[in-house]
């Protein structure tokens, strides 16, 4: 708990991305990581995998971009900056052991950014209307990565907007749809090999099983499941398990 309250104080963050809990949630997932470091292993190495395939795909050695780079747990930094002559590792917040861990690889650079384009907005209490992020137009990567992000990016700015009790369920779930589908379509917006890691499917709660409502992908490279929480983390008796895959996207 220590370390964690530390980690929360010390760490870098602009003041958008901790009004919308995304600084605590990073915190949370080192703690969780931390805590379930075994049962995520295979998950964590399968995706580090696909990531180096896709790499090898790559006509060029220019630029990667890593989408959702957070903790880097599911990304080979060190593999990817010895490839690369410049690695981008855009997310709304870099751990300190993230930081600590690029600063001595040329090439890596951190970009603390919102990749929806939907917080100034939902900070004023207003229902934004996704679209492109307007992000990394002039990058050209050789590769891009969306890593574990994508069923992640609707959540803190509907929970925010359903805590301003303003919207009925249906604008909510618009937007949860139109949240997905702008990032899906940018990403195909971009040049080079695209390589998309997701959650496809997770235990039924208060938003579904779907973790991607509306969305159409093609059929995956491979899919597995994630123990996300083994039991007794979240439920004394059972594990709560996730469904994830890897897409590669074509234009
Ligand atoms: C499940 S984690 C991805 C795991 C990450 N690849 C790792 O290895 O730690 C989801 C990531 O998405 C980031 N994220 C969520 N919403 C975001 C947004 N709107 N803009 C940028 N990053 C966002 C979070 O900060 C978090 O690092």
């Amino acid at each position: 708990m220590l370390a964690e309250a530390l980690e929360h104080l010390l760490t870098p963050c602009p003041a958008p991305a901790r009004r919308m809990g995304l600084l605590r949630e990073s915190v949370a997932i080192g703690a969780r990581h931390r805590r379930c470091r075994e049962a995520w292993r295979p998950h964590l190495e399968r995706c580090r995998a696909h990531i180096l395939q896709a790499a090898d795909a790559c006509q060029g050695g220019g630029t990667a971009l890593v989408l959702g780079s957070g903790r880097l747990l599911d990304i080979p930094l060190e593999e990817l900056a010895a490839r690369f002559r410049r690695v981008v590792l855009a997310d709304a917040v870099h751990p300190l052991n993230v930081r600590w861990r690029a600063r001595s690889l040329p090439g890596v650079r951190l970009d603390a950014v919102d990749l929806t384009g939907t917080w100034q907005e939902v900070l004023q209490g207003r229902l934004p209307r996704p679209a492109d992020p307007a992000l990394y137009r002039d990058l050209s990567p050789d590769l891009t990565v969306s890593a574990n992000c994508l069923s992640q990016l609707p959540l803190a700015p509907l929970a925010r907007l359903e805590a301003a009790g303003r919207y009925d369920a249906d604008e909510l779930e618009a937007f949860h749809r139109a949240v997905l589908a702008a990032h899906l379509d940018w990403l195909r917006t971009l040049p080079g090999v695209r390589l998309l890691l997701t959650d496809t499917a997770w235990p039924p709660g208060p938003r579904g099983d779907d973790p991607l409502p509306g969305l159409q992908l093609p059929p995956p490279l491979d899919a597995w499941d994630w123990t996300v929480a083994p039991r007794p983390e979240i439920h004394a008796d059972r594990d709560v398990t996730h469904r994830v895959a890897a897409f590669l996207l074509r234009g």
